[in-house]
């Protein structure tokens, strides 16, 4: 078998075998086939799709590439979330002691932010102590003892996802359904969970860019979940919009823990509590209205909070910064930038403000850069609010004195004012099971 066939026949529209796509993944995990051909690959697989078969094949494939995880000593009860990525989703920090605190055992390997959207990893590690990098008996023991564990992915988990990924970004192929359907999947079914739920992010802010797009892929990945045995649940949610009101690691724990003590409400919590009782109505078999009862009084209660510190204490954090958040470090620099004008915001591009937040410190522009946790922004004012000139619209935290005036001209430039009140868009667009 030679990669050139098969570069040439999905370039030509037709169906791969299951062995010519198991020769791909083995080769370019292997180093034998080089990037070049796995960057055709990849390009003619944009443009010319893929059947369901294939996907699955890829996707089956990819996740046999490296380690499985086992959990199926917790039977039905293992739950996993993830999120096609976004600006300001501090989602899994929140939904996974909620779902633990209910009997669920939250067992997750999440990543590090990369481009304009954060990641779990580095908010995570904005707690002083959080040890990100247990093994994997530390990992499964701790999910029994409490419930939840929450870890950087393993080494050797789905190696060709990683290699692949990083050659997407840099190919202009990452909007292609099936290549996202088989790394988003690939790594699920890797890491074991009975129970996934999938939040598609829609939006300026996220990969699909429109609900029918988003449709397709979330209908893509349930399928195959479902074909692999596992339960899975895709929520169609709103990425035109930052999620919650602070970007940025350090001030998306702060968020966070807002909301599981029952502090904020808004669309962070409400996205949440659909992701929350997603889970339960899988793991637990009850309806939907039974699921955000429980999810609802599990905030309500304190339980949900209590969960979030056992967890955070039992991996190494120091609570102490959970019980008082002051302790966080505060950037140097808290910059105000106010409304040019008076109006309603009417559209906020989620992409230009997470790569601000980049700027300022929050994140990286290259995978080694380091991170600074209490750079980020504090969104005072949202897409549908009225604004008078001079009037805060958010707090810009950096450490980087000069970047301010750069950073401030392209947060107002992601901004588009008018004089009408905008209709409000829907949070939730769907959810698909
Ligand atoms: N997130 C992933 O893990 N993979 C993709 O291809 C896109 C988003």
């Amino acid at each position: 078998m030679r990669m050139y066939d098969i570069i040439m026949k999905k370039r030509n529209g037709e169906e791969l075998t299951g062995e010519e796509i198991r020769f791909f993944v083995d080769g370019y995990t292997s180093g034998e086939i080089p990037d070049y051909q796995a960057s055709a690959f990849c390009m003619a697989v944009f443009f010319q799709g893929m059947t369901d078969r294939e996907t699955y094949e890829l996707t089956d494939a990819m996740a046999h590439s490296g380690d499985m995880v086992d959990l199926s000593r917790f039977g039905d009860l293992s739950a996993d979330k993830h999120s096609t990525g976004g600006v300001g989703d501090k989602t899994s920090m929140i939904v996974m002691p909620i779902v633990a605190s209910l009997g669920a055992k939250a067992a997750k390997m999440t990543g590090r932010g990369l481009g304009h959207t954060g990641g779990t990893v580095d908010k995570l590690e904005s707690i002083p102590g959080y040890d990100i990098a247990l093994d994997s008996e530390e990992f499964l023991d701790q999910v029994e003892k409490i419930g939840i564990a929450l870890v950087g992915q393993s080494g050797n988990l789905t190696p060709a996802d990683k290699k692949l990924y990083a050659l997407r970004d840099v190919t202009a192929t990452v909007e292609s359904i099936p290549l996202i359907t088989s790394s988003i999947m690939s790594k699920k079914l890797a890491a074991g969970s009975k129970n996934i739920v999938l939040d598609v992010k829609v939006g300026s802010g996220a990969f699909m860019k429109t609900v029918e797009d988003a449709t397709d892929l979330a209908e893509h990945m349930v399928s195959i979940g479902k074909y692999c045995g596992r339960n899975v649940t895709a929520v169609l949610t709103n990425m035109d919009v930052p999620l919650g009101h602070n970007i940025g690691n350090a001030l998306e724990v702060k968020e966070a823990m807002a909301v599981l003590r029952g502090e904020s409400r808004g669309d962070l919590y409400e996205v949440c509590i659909a992701l929350a009782s997603s889970i339960l109505c899988s793991v637990f078999s009850i309806s939907r209205e039974e699921a955000e009862k429980r999810v609802i009084g599990a905030i309500d209660d304190g339980s949900a909070f209590a969960k979030f510190r056992e967890w955070i204490g039992t991996q190494g954090g120091d609570v102490r910064y959970l019980d008082d958040p002051s302790l966080f470090p505060e950037a140097a620099y808290q910059h105000e930038v106010l409304a040019p004008c008076d109006g309603y915001i009417e559209a906020m591009n989620a992409e230009q403000i997470g790569l601000v937040s980049v700027l300022l410190g929050a994140g990286r522009e290259t995978k080694e850069d380091a991170i600074d946790y209490s750079a980020g922004i504090i969104l005072k004012k949202k897409v549908g609010e009225k604004v008078t000139a001079g009037e805060p619209l958010c707090v810009l935290y950096t450490n980087r004195e000069s970047v301010i005036a750069e950073a401030e001209k392209r947060y107002l430039a992601a901004l588009r004012f008018g004089a009408e009140e905008p209709a409000p868009e829907p949070l939730i667009y769907k959810i698909i099971s």
